[in-house]
């Protein structure tokens, strides 16, 4: 039976692939997006939305958009976040954690919202983690803060074990190890998922928070200096650069492709099973940054030789690694390549206007705002 999904976000990279996966299997779909910059050009739908699709340009943090947006549907897939590396603080609490303790207030409020309310998807991030887990050869588990600034001055990229400072080997984190995220994205992000989880639980609202990897593939805004490697290296790399890495580009992530993560919103939204659980949603693979950039050399079918110019961003973790058993056990599996998404990526990316290397600038923003750092 065909169900009205509302989804916050959905013009963005995750929304509308997961918007497009609605449409196919016939569920009405409703976005409600502001359209913002960096990520879109200001007020301008972007042209891969889905046809058909019920379109509403507001912003989640207004209560009467919001209420509207929320009128009749069946779910809500709750996606539209600031998402930044730069110093603007309280931005990341106004819209994401106080936008979703918003999304439940109305829900509260109005019983009508929630006649045929039957579940709600919030996106939180691996962010929450921080540095996540580690295992010391002496103590044992180990959960580390943040690098400090003067360690990271020092190229010492490596975290050390909070207890006797031996050197420690990363492990995939799991759903109930202790969060300690700690930038302000990561903060705002547990906040999001602390007050999702509690308040669904205490109004009976069914609600999942995926808690995605860094994820990849095409729709991911070239503008956006946030949105990663892939959009760095590729937008080098198809301009005659080599893709610069930050630290020793020894950091290990567990990329996920994006039509993966939109499978997962899915799995989410029907299994009563995913109910008031907070779920990884990660590629399952260890990889270097270093080894990352091959991955899009093979993507691109270009020889890559990389920079390693020593820079550092400030609140960047060392590796992070997120364990999925817990969507396994679910049934749900990453199926798709790294390559492939690189290959989409610079595929799409080269067939939009305005496609050119913007990572200069994004190096040069950080850099004046004391977010991206040399070593010395
Ligand atoms: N992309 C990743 O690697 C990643 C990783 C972890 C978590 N996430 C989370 O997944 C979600 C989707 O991320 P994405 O990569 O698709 O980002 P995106 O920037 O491509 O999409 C986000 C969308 O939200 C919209 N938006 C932003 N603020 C809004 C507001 N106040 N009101 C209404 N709409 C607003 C933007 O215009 C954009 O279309 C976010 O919640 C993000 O924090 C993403």
């Amino acid at each position: 039976m065909s169900r009205l999904i509302l989804v916050t976000g959905g013009a963005g990279f995750i929304g509308s692939h997961t918007v497009d996966l609605l449409v196919a299997r016939g569920d009405t779909v409703r976005v409600l997006d502001a359209l913002i910059p960096p990520v879109h050009q200001a007020g301008i739908w972007p042209a891969y939305l889905a046809d058909g699709v019920q379109r509403i340009h507001g912003n989640v943090e207004d209560p009467a958009t919001l209420r509207d947006a929320l009128d009749g549907v069946d779910a809500v897939i709750h996606l539209a976040a600031y998402q930044d590396y730069l110093p603007n603080f309280s931005k990341f609490f106004h819209v994401n954690a106080a936008g979703t303790a918003l999304l439940y207030e109305l829900l509260v409020a109005e019983p009508t919202l929630r006649r045929n309310l039957q579940k709600v998807v919030v996106a939180t991030s691996q962010a929450v983690f921080g540095e996540g887990r580690y295992l010391c050869p002496v103590h044992g588990v180990q959960f580390p803060g943040q690098r400090t600034s003067a360690q990271l001055e020092a190229s010492d990229w490596e975290p050390r074990c909070p207890v006797g400072g031996e050197p420690m080997v990363p492990q995939a984190t799991r759903e109930d190890d202790p969060p300690r995220p700690h930038n302000p994205y990561g903060i705002s992000k547990l906040s999001q998922e602390l007050i999702a989880l509690n308040l669904g639980a205490r109004y009976d609202i069914p609600t999942v928070a995926m808690r995605y990897s860094i994820t990849q593939g095409p729709r991911q805004s070239f503008t956006n200096p946030y949105s990663g490697a892939l959009r760095i290296f590729v937008q080098r790399v198809l301009h005659g650069r080599s893709p610069v890495v930050y630290e020793d580009g020894m950091q290990l992530r567990d990329y996920v492709p994006v039509w993966d993560v939109a499978r997962a919103n899915l799995l989410a939204l029907d299994d009563a099973r995913a109910n008031f659980r907070a779920l990884n949603v990660g590629g399952g693979k260890a990889i270097t940054v270093l080894d990352y950039a091959q991955v899009v050399s093979r993507g691109l079918q270009v020889p890559v030789s990389t920079e390693v110019p020593g820079r550092f961003r400030v609140g960047d973790t060392r590796h992070i690694l997120s364990d999925i058993s817990g969507l396994r056990s679910l049934g749900w599996e990453p199926v798709h390549s790294l390559e492939e998404a690189a290959t989409a990526y610079a595929t799409w990316a080269q067939a939009q206007p305005g496609f050119r290397d913007y990572s200069e600038q994004g190096f040069r923003t950080m850099t004046d705002q004391g977010v991206l750092r040399d070593a010395h």
